[in-house]
């Protein structure tokens, strides 16, 4: 059980697996005490020796607040680091000097207004409140820690109880001081179709991180880093996450300091951000959340893993079997009508999926993307009986429907466009920067959340739609709302992000049992922030297997496999031109909720068999494969080969795929070492017809029956393990 421990001035939040302390020096500055495994004590003069102080000698000018680990510091008082915080004073002063007025466990953990965050069952809750005497500006910091993971989330409230309006400048949701300098940061980092690679370095002097401008939380990088010490590695080794739940412009960096230690910090990118604070107006940042782990990175991401499945992911689809889907966009494009839409539908039925998706193309005059977008009416020369027509078609052959919108967007050829020229980001009088073709629609504005609220939800209704694929393919420019005035035109892309997150809420709680799968050109927007409301997103529009290797094995440092959309694509590849065998095309996209995206009409007799078994194996081992422990064993960035494995919370049963990229001849097969099985327990594993002692495949490991000679690129195994009764 999570608990709050109280003595003198220590508070000590605890679980299982870890604590986190902060202690109250004389005169209200609050420091940071600890971050780690659990621990029984804390005496705080560890703490006050690396500051060079003494707890009865206190005094804020004498301390050098520039080494004090603190919990939440401000730039321009003493610590010459990067602070969490700036506000500009009446004065015009920027410096908050924030102190401690009164610690409160509570009773239940607060919801963040207009945000999304961890839920609030199974957790120890406490709230300080901070107040810089200056500017009447208040500070709660809001901390909890989870029953049931090794997790601690993390949010500032700021409130202005001062007369004058206060602008912040920056506000962010986490400051994380460490003691020492000796980690290495892992980052995750690419571009369109190469989503999140890891990349990890050591700690150097100065800053490191990764940040986005671009409106999105974005393909070229993900709200999240660890730090890890060095030999660190999946099964062993300190490692701390932090995830921001946030899919806006963001910032997490870590600072190495002169003095040996490391401050982290994340929140909304102070970048063309600013937030007016009327007297009496609260601000309220995102939630951070830190994941220690003592059992190496593998140990951290199955932290991240529990904790969003527990306790972010809609409830509604939580443990729920995902239906298999296949997606018309690559069987078709935009060249289609609703007969050519019902014979893929047809022959996606056939081999046993249960959903299927029209994908960008079926409104206004679609036909490529340079038009329509906000015109969500059906184009009648594509689909003359309409919407409900078609997935009635759809429905009669014993699958679902689903539907593909981006609602965000406006194409500048769009009768919405001609009509409300000033709904989207602009600036007056400067040019427009189009990206694909489109504009981004100030979903900061009531009347266009309404709009984008009224075309989902009638696009929804009339089409019975069981399915929504929510897209959003552009970056933010030309970034100004004609709702607001000159002074909080800073504010513009938070109030974006207010708006979404509204709507998105709306939408899913009037249509709960529609499942929506997000994307943002592929994984553009693929965080914690877009996964409370949407279950599953499109993890990258590249399906190649070898490349879906990598993208798949990097997201998983943060979100578990039933987040990520992993689809069977045609070969010759669509975005690499690569052809990879069926089997590891399948075996990849095993490692997510699973769909198609192709034309199965154009495939062979044999491979379209190879289909129904597929799906098959796809819809009976999901629940392992989507709500199991992950564990990845061999890394596509490291060498040749990938494997991952996910096993039943009981142990009973397991998933393992591995792929080989390119051939080698002449070596002898590849043996692997599984992870997380019982060692006392003996496992069949069915595929093989071979049966093995836990302990012997983690230990010796599984050797692999791969020919010598001869086995062709992208070689795979996907095998089923169940123990055996004896
Ligand atoms: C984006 C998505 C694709 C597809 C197209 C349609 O690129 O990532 O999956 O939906 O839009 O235009």
């Amino acid at each position: 059980m999570a608990e709050i421990l109280h003595e003198g001035n220590i508070w000590h939040l605890r679980n299982r697996w870890i604590s986190y302390a902060l202690c109250e020096l004389p005169g209200g500055v609050v420091a940071h005490l600890y971050a780690g495994p659990r621990l029984n004590n804390l005496n705080p003069v560890g703490l006050l020796r690396r500051a060079n102080l003494k707890a009865e000698d206190f005094s804020v000018q004498e301390c050098a607040l520039d080494r004090l680990a603190q919990e939440y510091p401000s730039f321009g008082l003493g610590d010459m680091r990067e602070g969490a915080l700036t506000v500009v004073a009446p004065d015009g002063s920027r410096a908050v000097d924030l102190r401690l007025e009164k610690a409160e466990v509570l009773d239940e953990k607060p919801a963040l207004s207009g945000l999304p965050a961890t839920r609030g069952e199974g957790c120890a809750a406490l709230r300080l409140t901070l107040e810089d005497a200056h500017t009447g500006l208040v500070a709660e910091l809001n901390y909890a820690i989870y029953d049931d993971c090794p997790a601690i989330v993390r949010s500032a409230r700021l409130v202005n109880k001062g007369d004058a309006p206060l602008t912040v400048e920056r506000a962010y949701s986490l400051c994380l001081d460490l003691p020492d300098d000796d980690w290495e940061l892992i980052t995750l980092s690419g571009s369109w179709a190469r989503e999140r690679t890891p990349y990890r370095r050591p700690l150097t002097p100065g800053f490191q991180g990764v940040s986005s401008q671009r409106g999105a939380s974005s393909l070229q990088t993900s709200p999240f880093m660890a730090l890890v010490r060095r030999g660190t590695d999946e099964q062993r080794g300190e490692a701390m996450g932090l995830s921001l739940i946030y899919s806006g412009n963001f910032i997490a960096r870590a600072e190495d300091t002169p003095t040996g230690g490391a401050r982290l910090l994340m929140g909304i990118n102070d970048r063309d951000f600013t937030w007016r604070l009327e007297s009496g107006d609260a601000f309220q940042t995102p939630e951070a959340a830190l994941v220690i782990s003592n059992e190496g990175i593998g140990g951290m991401s199955r932290g991240f893993h529990r904790l969003w499945e527990n306790h972010l992911l809609p409830r509604r689809w939580m443990g729920v079997d995902r239906p298999v889907l296949l997606n018309s966009w690559e069987a078709a494009y935009f060249d289609f009508d609703e007969d050519k839409l019902v014979s893929i539908a047809k022959a996606a039925a056939d081999a046993g999926a249960s959903l299927f998706v029209m994908d960008d193309g079926w409104f206004g005059h679609r036909d490529d993307d340079t038009t329509s977008l906000g015109d969500w009416q059906t184009d009648t020369r594509k689909l003359p009986h309409g919407l409900k027509a078609l997935g009635d078609r759809v429905r009669a052959l014993g699958i679902q429907f689903g539907i593909w919108m981006e609602p965000e967007m406006v194409s500048p050829d769009s009768d919405l466009f001609r009509a409300h020229p000033d709904w989207c980001l602009h600036i007056p009088g400067r040019e427009a920067i189009t990206a694909r073709h489109q504009l981004t629609l100030d979903l900061g504005r009531a009347d266009v959340q309404e709009f984008v609220y009224e075309s989902v939800a009638n696009t929804l209704k009339e089409s019975g739609a069981a399915y929504l694929k929510w897209d959003m393919n552009r970056n933010f420019s030309n970034i100004g709302s004609a709702a607001l005035p000159a002074e909080r035109q800073g504010e513009t892309a938070h109030r974006y992000m207010l708006g979404l997150y509204a709507v998105t809420d709306w939408l899913t709680r009037d249509f709960p049992d529609v499942l929506f799968e997000g994307c943002a050109s592929g994984g553009g927007r693929f965080d914690a922030g877009m996964l409370y409301y949407v279950p599953q997103f499109w993890c990258s529009d590249d399906t190649d297997a070898l490349q879906r290797c990598e993208i798949q094995y990097g997201t998983t440092l943060a979100f578990p496999p039933s987040t990520m959309g992993c689809h069977v694509s045609a070969v010759p590849n669509h975005q690499t031109a690569r052809v990879t065998p069926m089997d590891a095309r399948f075996a990849v996209a095993m490692g997510g909720s699973f769909g198609y995206e192709l034309d199965p009409r154009k495939l062979s007799d044999e491979e379209r068999e190879a289909l129904r078994t597929q799906v098959a194996f796809a819809e009976k081992t999901q629940q392992i494969r989507l709500y199991g422990d992950f564990y990845r064993l061999l890394s596509p960035f490291e060498g040749n080969d990938t494997a991952w494995m996910s096993v039943a919370p009981d142990r009973s049963e397991a998933i393992f795929t591995f792929v080989r990229a390119w051939a080698i001849p002449n070596t002898m097969p590849p043996m692997v070492k599984l992870r997380g099985l019982d060692p006392a327990r003996r496992y069949e594993i069915a595929e093989l017809g071979e049966v093995y002692g836990g302990d012997e495949l983690m230990n010796a490991g599984l050797c692999l029956p791969m020919e010598v000679n001869g086995a062709g690129d992208a070689w795979s195994a996907l095998y089923t393990l169940k123990a055996v009764n004896e």
